[in-house]
């Protein structure tokens, strides 16, 4: 089934989440450009982050825009995105979860309030059953933001990443519908 994710529009305490525009590139830049956002995050998300790599993700190169992937708005201003990524065949019913913020907003409880706002939404929209997110051992705020919505700590993936600094275990959470 093919869904559009155009009109959608959901707006919670202090942020709204809505489709990336070509007219984020400039905030998008400005956030998403920090060592410190990216520590917690895939190699997908390059540092520094520079504007060819700003065009590629709003033209949907790095990540599948057709999927449900919002920038999350504060004050008007796209300051970071959140996502899933829905599985295929006999995964089809569940999806990845991804997001990251804007450091300016960190510490705020703003991704918890997003992340209690997204899930739900998403896996009606979707009619998923399984949601499931990767956090890296060295990313304590995100594992803490999944279990405040009731995610559930699964196990760890050891050893799983590399990072310039060596080897990381991945510590896996899901929430069922
Ligand atoms: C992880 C991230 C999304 C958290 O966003 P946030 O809006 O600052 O999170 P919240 O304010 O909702 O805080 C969530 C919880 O984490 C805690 N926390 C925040 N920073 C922390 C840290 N460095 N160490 C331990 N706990 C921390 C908060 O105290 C809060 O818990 P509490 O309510 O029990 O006090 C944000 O830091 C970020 O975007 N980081 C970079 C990208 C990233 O890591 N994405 C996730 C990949 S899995």
């Amino acid at each position: 089934m093919t869904y559009s994710w155009d009109d959608v529009r959901l707006a919670g305490d202090g942020f709204v989440l809505r489709r990336w525009r070509a007219d984020d590139l400039p905030s998008l830049l400005r956030h998403a450009d920090d060592a410190q956002v990216v520590r917690g995050l895939s190699d997908r998300f390059p540092h520094p982050y520079t504007r060819s790599d700003g065009e590629a993700f709003l033209a949907g190169k790095v990540v599948d825009l057709s999927d449900p992937v919002f920038a999350i708005e504060i004050d008007g201003e796209a300051c970071g995105t959140i996502g899933a990524r829905p599985g295929s065949g006999e995964r089809a019913h569940g999806a990845e979860l991804g997001y990251w913020l804007g450091r300016a907003h960190w510490r705020r409880g703003l991704m918890t309030r997003i992340v209690a706002l997204y899930v739900p939404w998403v896996m009606q929209a979707l009619s998923l059953t399984r949601m499931q997110a990767t956090v890296l051992d060295i990313n304590p705020a995100s594992a803490r933001v999944l279990q405040k919505n009731r995610f559930v700590e699964e196990g760890v993936l050891r050893a799983a990443i590399r990072k310039p600094d060596g080897l990381h275990d991945l510590r896996m959470f899901s929430r069922l519908a």
